[in-house]
């Protein structure tokens, strides 16, 4: 918190932060997995893009930042963690100085807990059943950009009630225009006739959907980052999400409709195996080094 470590009980941010009162912040999470936090550089890197979109300016350096976050994976004492950190606008500064965004005291904080998956282990394992979502859709980048990571979630949020209230376990939303962009907290891939596909637009650049591309590759699958209209992905041969909260999670139906033979498709295995066989070997990994 703003340079003092403690317990994450104790942790607690001042009340007039505009961080919490008006979503006015930017964050990054990253994973560690047997003691190697992933792709630190590139989050540290899109960390960064994300502040400048929203004119916010962190008071550490991202060499600094580095440190604290694998501080706190050590202080933590885990080596599969979840390290979450943001950048709030602070307290609001007085009268016509709202307006000022160098008149703010921007703050840190960050905080490392054991890892967590978006989808628990028996709906990986199966598969989950996503529902596109028909009352909401996904913020505009004109209203706040989904690919400067934001505080802005009730869209997601609301999303994913309204998935659970039809039956489903995991959403997925469109543009105005009924195109896919993202799920809460994931992005969305397709296979279409051994090709994986994911939508260019209206979503945030997940680091996982980057290493997606990254092992497609690898495996000899084409792959297209394009449009994606909703009806694809009802007919579509496999689906999964991606996320640092869980890797690569497949889906097993659309809108109540099995796809393929209705559970995780092979693609989508073969993505998710070299994606943890690699993680688990320390791929692109920084290590924590633990005193015992
Ligand atoms: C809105 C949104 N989309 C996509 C993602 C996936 O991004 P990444 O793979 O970098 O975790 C996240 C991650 O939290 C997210 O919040």
């Amino acid at each position: 918190m703003n340079g003092e470590y403690c317990s994450v009980d104790e942790a607690a941010i001042p009340i007039t932060d505009v961080g919490f009162i008006h979503a006015d912040a930017a964050y990054d999470v990253v994973s560690a997995s047997r003691g190697y936090i992933f792709r630190l550089q590139d989050h540290l890197q899109r960390f960064e893009r994300s502040c400048h979109s929203f004119r916010l300016r962190n008071p550490y350096s991202a060499a600094q930042t580095s440190a604290i976050l694998v501080r706190l994976a050590q202080l933590a004492g885990t080596r599969e963690a979840y390290i979450w950190w943001c950048v709030t606008r602070g307290a609001m500064p007085e009268g016509r100085e709202r307006g000022n965004p160098e008149a703010y005291q921007n703050c840190f904080y960050a905080f490392a807990i054991p890892y967590l998956f978006i989808a628990d282990d028996a709906m990986r394992s199966r598969g989950l059943d996503l529902m596109v979502s028909r009352q909401y859709i996904r913020i505009p980048g004109r209203a706040v950009d989904p690919a400067a990571k934001n505080f802005h979630w009730m869209d997601m949020k609301l999303a994913l009630f309204e998935a659970r209230d039809r039956g489903g376990d995991f959403a997925v939303l469109c543009d105005a225009d009924g195109y896919l962009t993202e799920a809460p907290g994931a992005n969305i891939f397709l296979v279409e006739a051994g090709t994986i596909v994911t939508p260019d637009d209206g979503c945030l650049e997940g680091i996982t959907r980057r290493t997606t591309l990254e092992l497609a590759a690898e495996l000899g699958l084409p792959a297209r980052v394009e449009p994606v209209a909703a009806e694809r992905l009802r007919s579509a041969d496999e689906a999964f999400i991606t996320s640092t909260a869980g890797g690569i999670m497949p889906v097993r139906s659309v809108d109540g409709v099995p796809l393929g033979a209705g559970g995780p498709g092979t693609e989508t295995v073969r993505l998710h195996n070299l994606y943890w066989d690699k993680r688990w070997r320390g791929w692109l990994g920084t290590p924590v080094e633990f005193r015992c």
